[in-house]
């Protein structure tokens, strides 16, 4: 039994007793029936509580919900915690702000959480609040972007270094080995963008003839990469291929070389491979992209692995998720 049930039950069995107590007493006394109904009214009120319900209480930390994919990882947790009704989840946005979703978690602590998924902003302003959970014995399931050192439980993610490998290597056969490639990066901080890019260029550095040159930053923002992508224009006659380290910036790269009457001129690439009219699959379908790298969400695994650990099984360190390559 997880620690909700053990409260839950503990809980349970010393009001049963107490009520025992009190009502063998109260039987014997004039106002006993006024006093055994108050009882019961608070017997009820608490078992309605929280807890009390016997239900897990898990808090869900998204990093943000104005981009597709979080919204799809938020859907895939929800769906899948339906198959358990035991679990209940709360749910946070903490709106791409670091400070924001730190106050998130400290929240969540408050509310005396039994379980922590989070899908953290950036690594390193998260990692001390994940820490102070972890220790303070609370299960902690980090989704997607890591944090800092190994306190939590468990990790749930794809490998970004294998995505940024698997890209390079489609790059370079689309490029016939040389060429001049743009590379739009995501969000400093965030893990997947740092090993998105180291992937890439560990198997373009065996290709001399093909030349990164120009890496802006557009935080995953498909406006942002637009922007980028105007000024990359603007800076370079002649453009091969662009990397961006996800579908959103992919296709903000696209409409701005479109917008230039420069997209033939290019191949572009993204990562995701969500499904539905605005994702990356209809992307690659539509000839926008030459292709994607599906990067799961998570979302599923990290209910099952919170339905084991709140039952007290073991779950592995790490979870790595496949990824697969997306074209035409
Ligand atoms: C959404 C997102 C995805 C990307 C992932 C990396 O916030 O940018 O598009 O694959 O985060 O953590």
């Amino acid at each position: 039994m997880g620690r909700a049930g053990l409260r839950g039950a503990a809980c349970a069995s010393e009001l049963a007793d107490y009520a025992w107590r009190f009502a063998s007493r109260s039987l014997h006394s004039p106002r006993g029936p006024l006093r055994i109904t108050a009882l019961a009214f608070v017997c009820l009120t608490l078992a309605c509580g929280r807890h009390q319900t016997g239900k897990y209480l898990i808090g869900f930390s998204q990093a943000n919900l104005g981009e597709p994919w979080r919204v799809a990882m938020n859907a895939d947790v929800a769906a899948r915690a339906k198959d358990f009704p035991e679990l209940e989840i709360v749910y946070a946005d903490a709106q791409q702000d670091n400070a924001k979703q730190v106050a998130d978690v400290e929240n969540f602590l408050r509310q005396k959480i039994d379980l922590l998924i989070i899908s953290p902003n950036e690594a390193k302003p998260l990692t001390p609040v994940v820490k102070r959970a972890f220790e303070q014995g609370i299960p902690v399931i980090v989704l997607d972007r890591e944090i800092e050192g190994e306190t939590y439980t468990t990790f749930i993610g794809a490998n970004n270094r294998e995505i940024g490998h698997a890209a390079g290597e489609y790059a370079a056969e689309l490029l016939g080995g040389k060429g001049d490639v743009v590379e739009i990066k995501g969000l400093p901080g965030s893990t997947p963008a740092r090993d998105r890019s180291d992937g890439f260029r560990e198997v373009l550095a065996a290709y001399p003839e093909i030349h990164i040159i120009h890496d802006p930053v557009a935080n995953w923002l498909r406006e942002e990469a637009m922007t980028q992508m105007e000024a990359a224009l603007a800076a370079h006659p002649h453009i091969d291929l662009v990397y961006a380290h996800n579908d959103p910036m992919a296709v903000g790269a696209y409409l701005a070389a479109r917008a230039k009457g420069r997209d033939t001129e290019m191949k572009f690439i993204g990562i995701d491979g969500l499904p539905g009219l605005d994702g990356g699959r209809q992307a690659v379908a539509d000839g926008k992209l030459a292709a994607t790298f599906v990067y799961p969400t998570g979302g599923k695994e990290a209910v099952e692995s919170a339905e084991k650990i709140l039952h007290g099984e073991q779950v592995p360190h790490r979870v790595t998720l496949s990824t697969e390559r997306i074209t035409k």
